[in-house]
């Protein structure tokens, strides 16, 4: 996975629609027109996303959602990597990007991440986190677009009970991961297991420094 990073007090993204698109933030009353648009993505599961302080932002067109993106809080869980991630009190982790098949190359994407970075920064959050798969080539372009630049790789090796994470940083030598059997043995048999997962991934959020290169940033 590529970690990608941005800051809200930098310059937002220059594309935006050729048509009038309205922003919002998903409500309760917006479930079943979500759910028709995510066509995959359960009532419940929004609810729980909902009721875990997670917010959606939606683009609109003529009503219809075109576009809705998701911002998560503190510790994450990151389906991809089967694993949490740190979170920094003045981050916020984005997830589930996404856009109409029939509205895609329409720049919905940075027009609506232009809107949720100006709300997320009223707020008072300072820099934003997104992973994306390597192969998601229109994700990679997108969330550039956007104005993020690629802080990490991150992934895991798996085999059977193993499992190795490894980390590095886009512009430092390669950071050797951990073996996680130990870790994650001593977890299983743990009396806390059912309630809580130990972060196995390095915090690499919490602990990179806010200093970031803006000539990273592809616009
Ligand atoms: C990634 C995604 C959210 C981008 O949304 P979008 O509103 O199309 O974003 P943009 O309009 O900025 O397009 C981004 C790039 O996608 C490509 N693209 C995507 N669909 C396209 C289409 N139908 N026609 C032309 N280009 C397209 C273009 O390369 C474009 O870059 P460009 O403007 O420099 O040419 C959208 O493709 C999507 O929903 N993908 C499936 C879910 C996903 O992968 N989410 C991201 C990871 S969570």
């Amino acid at each position: 996975m590529f970690l990608f990073a941005r800051r809200v007090d930098t310059p937002g993204p220059k594309a935006t629609t050729s048509f009038p698109v309205v922003c919002s933030l998903l409500g309760i009353a917006d479930i079943p027109a979500y759910c028709e648009f995510s066509r995959g993505e359960s009532p419940l599961t929004v609810r729980r996303r909902l009721a875990a302080g997670h917010i959606c932002f939606v683009a609109r067109r003529n009503g219809r959602i075109v576009h809705a993106r998701w911002a998560a809080f503190r510790n994450v869980w990151i389906n991809y990597l089967n694993c949490p991630l740190s979170v920094a009190a003045d981050e916020v982790y984005v997830y589930a990007s996404h856009t109409a098949c029939d509205m895609r190359g329409r720049n919905l994407s940075p027009t609506c991440a232009d809107w949720m970075i100006q709300n997320l920064k009223r707020r008072g959050y300072r820099r934003l986190l997104a992973v994306v798969v390597p192969e998601n080539k229109w994700g990679v372009r997108a969330i550039q677009k956007a104005g993020y630049h690629q802080l990490s790789t991150l992934g895991y090796i798996r085999i059977g009970p193993w499992r190795h994470d490894f980390f590095r940083a886009s512009n430092m030598p390669v950071i050797p991961g951990k073996s996680v059997l130990t870790e994650r043995a001593r977890w299983l048999l743990s009396p806390g297991r059912f309630t809580r997962m130990p972060p196995w991934l390095p915090p690499s959020a919490a602990n990179t420094p806010l200093v970031e290169n803006p000539g990273d940033h592809t616009q």
